[in-house]
């Protein structure tokens, strides 16, 4: 188990080329099962999440590799089984992605259910209730999703809520479904146009992809395609640029899509951060004194619910009080008692965390319980007085490829360290 120790008080200040994304590239993998052949996905990230996501397509009989350039080759001809163990699914819920794809590909499907996660109840009640829409005859068993159609048919599906991974398992399915689904109230997160882009490239009929209707018009099959381009993380560029307003440093992202981040980007000019963005690179310098200032989460474009954990945190070093609002994930305040411990003044009302800001933060040893609070409690030890040791931070490679080492290149002192500490 590693942990990393921080010496806070350095301003972060250089340049950074952000990682492809992570949640883009565990949509886009799976759907490689829907055309058996050889694929390459460009700039992939090596994380944890994509080992599992590998781990668990090799379980069904893939093959597949990433090399140090971060390109990811995957050979799904000899696909043989058609079972997601919960092994796998517990570890990573995106590990459903595989439920639309066998079952639109090979009629069968048998997916342990994700059941509770960090924070809170995550239902999958839309991927099931898509498919069945599609044909498919669902029960549930010892604690397994068994999936079954003969061939699937397209059909009118409206989303109750715009979820994303819903989105994906149904776009994969009704892809190779016979006739024509029209999907309301979809998802119009970049991760789902840009999956929906690849299923373009392999032959799927997609129309209003980046909009919240999407029709389908299914194909009896798909073709392989040899190399697809990942997309930039934004939530990882949002990480580094609210450290760098935290620190009062100046950085440079490369490589970024500032389209992706409008809602954050606007906030973090309105606290007072001065951006510069040209083309895909963003400067940000934070010198001045930040404002408070509120936000609300919200399915995109709005203020993304993976960037609340990190808003709470930036708002202790700003100066005033804030109000941060999860209207996704209500209970996702986790890493909040773990802020205490640094000093840190937030009441969580409801779905609410109110912040005081000018907090002085002290080093303290803090555990992370989910990717994105690990992120937040390493910002805090970034700008805390003294040294932090935050353990656990298997949940921060889920997400992060070698966050320490590209604080490090920004000036951070910080260093991962191997320990028994649980
Ligand atoms: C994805 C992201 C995650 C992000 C989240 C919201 C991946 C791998 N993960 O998760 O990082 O935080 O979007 O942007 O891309 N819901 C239901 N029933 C369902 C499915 C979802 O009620 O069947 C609810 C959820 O509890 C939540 C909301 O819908 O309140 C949105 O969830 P969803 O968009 O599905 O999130 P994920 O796809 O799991």
């Amino acid at each position: 188990m590693d942990k990393f120790i921080i010496e806070g008080g350095q301003p972060l200040r250089g340049t950074l080329r952000v990682a492809g994304s992570k949640n883009a590239v565990l949509a886009l993998m799976p759907a490689t099962l829907l055309a058996p052949g050889v694929y390459r996905i460009r700039r992939t990230p090596n994380l944890r999440d994509v080992w599992t996501m590998s781990r668990l397509l090799a379980t069904l009989g893939a093959h597949v590799e990433l090399d140090n350039a971060g390109d990811l080759f995957l050979d799904t001809r000899t696909i043989t089984t058609f079972e997601a163990p919960y092994e796998h699914v517990k570890k990573m819920r995106a590990s459903i992605y595989v439920l639309g794809p066998l079952l639109a590909r090979y009629g069968r499907a048998r997916v342990s259910l994700p059941g509770g996660c960090a924070f809170g109840p995550r239902p999958v009640d839309l991927h099931l209730k898509g498919m069945e829409r599609l044909g498919a005859e669902i029960s549930i068993e010892h604690g397994y999703i068994n999936a079954r159609a003969e061939r699937l048919r397209g059909a009118a599906i409206h989303l109750d809520i715009p979820s994303v991974g819903a989105t994906v398992n149904i776009l994969y399915a009704a892809s190779l479904a016979e006739g024509e689904t029209v999907l309301t109230n979809a998802a119009i997160e970049p991760e789902v146009t840009a999956l929906a882009q690849m299923l373009s490239a392999m032959g799927a009929h997609i129309e209003g992809i980046g909009t919240s209707t999407l029709r389908i018009e299914g194909v009896p099959a798909l073709h392989p395609i040899p190399t697809f381009d990942n997309i930039p993380d934004r939530i990882e560029t949002a990480t580094y640029l609210i450290a760098a307003a935290m620190t009062r440093g100046s950085i440079r992202v490369v490589d970024a899509n500032p389209y992706h981040l409008g809602t954050v980007l606007d906030k973090l000019e309105e606290v007072g951060c001065s951006l510069d963005i040209s083309g895909t690179v963003i400067e940000l310098r934070s010198n001045a004194p930040l404002h408070a200032s509120s936000v609300t989460t919200a399915p995109y474009p709005g203020f993304p619910t993976d960037v609340q954990a990190l808003w709470t945190t930036l708002m202790l070093t700003a100066d005033g009080s804030s109000r941060i609002t999860d209207m996704i994930y209500p209970t996702r305040f986790g890493y909040v008692p773990e802020l205490h411990r640094l000093g840190a003044e937030i009441e969580v009302v409801e779905n609410t965390a109110i912040v005081t800001g000018n907090a002085r933060l002290q080093g303290a040893t803090v555990m992370s319980s989910d990717l994105r609070a690990s992120a937040s409690l390493i910002l805090a030890g970034l700008v805390a007085e003294g040294q932090t040791e935050v353990l656990r931070v298997y949940h921060l490679d889920r997400g992060y490829e070698r966050m320490e080492e590209r604080l490090r290149q920004l000036g951070a002192r910080i260093e991962r360290v191997q320990t028994d500490e649980y």
